[in-house]
């Protein structure tokens, strides 16, 4: 079933430096997508290509310049025109790049899980803790006591990664966007991390947006794969299909790139 459905989402950027370039810059042009309930999607493309622009206008921190964003068979823009409302939120949570600048140091992983639960109004004071734990048990930070104590300095990148999806897991999120959630994690804990997402869909059906420029990672943890090319669709097709026989170009380049590392640095 449909879960999430993007109909000609189009966003330019003005320049606003000191000179003011003339053309502004066209991040995403008529892009069209949906995701199911339970699907894994992955939204691949090399650095500058719109992809966190993308994750940002599914979120509804920004708001696109044209098209139409449908949750759950409603239009979105025209129904909450400014923005996120709580009811969104509850629906669709984000992951970012990097865990540590996620999280606020001066606070432990308990506070950061309750703020969630509090402000949505899913716990009671009493159930506060249970909850918690109950969340750190999910993305595998155990001790739980212990866990919910512990700073953020304290963690490693892939523990804190975990506090980041224990967060977003808090509100019973029906999709989740994970924008590049491991490449700034070291290769061995990158699995693991990857592991956690598989799990968390089947065991919770949850549908979740990978985005990311290593085609490795889209491979071994999505369904079905979208390429962007300079802001606009490319190519899009189960994520077997797109990867062994590639329609665009620009994909088979991706592809490469995998296989040779020097072309992934100068793509990424
Ligand atoms: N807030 C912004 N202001 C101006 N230009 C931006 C802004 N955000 C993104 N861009 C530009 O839009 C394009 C797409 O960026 P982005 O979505 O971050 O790409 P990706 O995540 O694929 O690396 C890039 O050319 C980038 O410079
Ligand atoms: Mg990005």
């Amino acid at each position: 079933m449909e879960l999430l459905r993007l109909s000609k989402i189009t966003k330019s950027y003005r320049s606003t430096g000191l000179i003011r370039r003339k053309e502004p810059v066209h991040a995403l042009r008529d892009v069209s997508l949906h995701i199911d309930r339970g699907e894994i999607v992955g939204l691949v493309g090399a650095s500058g290509c719109g992809k966190s622009t993308l994750g940002r206008i599914i979120l509804r921190l920004e708001k696109a310049d044209r098209g139409e964003l449908w949750l759950n068979g409603c239009e979105m823009f025209q129904a909450e025109p400014r923005g996120a409302s709580f009811a969104y939120r509850s629906l669709v949570q984000m992951i970012f790049q990097d865990p540590f600048a996620s999280l606020n140091p001066a606070h432990d992983v308990a506070y950061h899980l309750a703020r969630p639960l509090l402000r949505h109004g899913l716990v009671t004071r009493g159930e506060l803790e249970s909850r918690i734990h109950d969340l750190l048990h999910m993305v595998g930070l155990t001790p739980v006591e212990r866990m919910a104590r512990a700073y953020p300095y304290a963690l490693s990148g892939g523990q804190r990664q975990r506090v980041a999806i224990a967060r977003a897991l808090a509100v019973n999120p029906k999709l989740i966007v994970a924008d590049e959630p491991t490449s700034m994690l070291d290769v061995s804990i990158r699995m693991d991390i990857l592991n956690l997402l598989a799990r968390l869909r089947r065991e919770q059906g949850l549908a979740l947006l990978l985005i990311t420029h290593d085609l490795a990672s889209a491979r071994y943890l999505t369904d079905r794969l979208i390429v962007l090319n300079r802001g606009v669709i490319v190519e899009s097709g189960t994520t077997e299909a797109v990867i062994t026989n590639p329609q665009d170009p620009y994909t088979a380049l991706l592809l490469d790139a995998i296989r040779n590392p020097r072309l992934e640095r100068r793509l990424s």
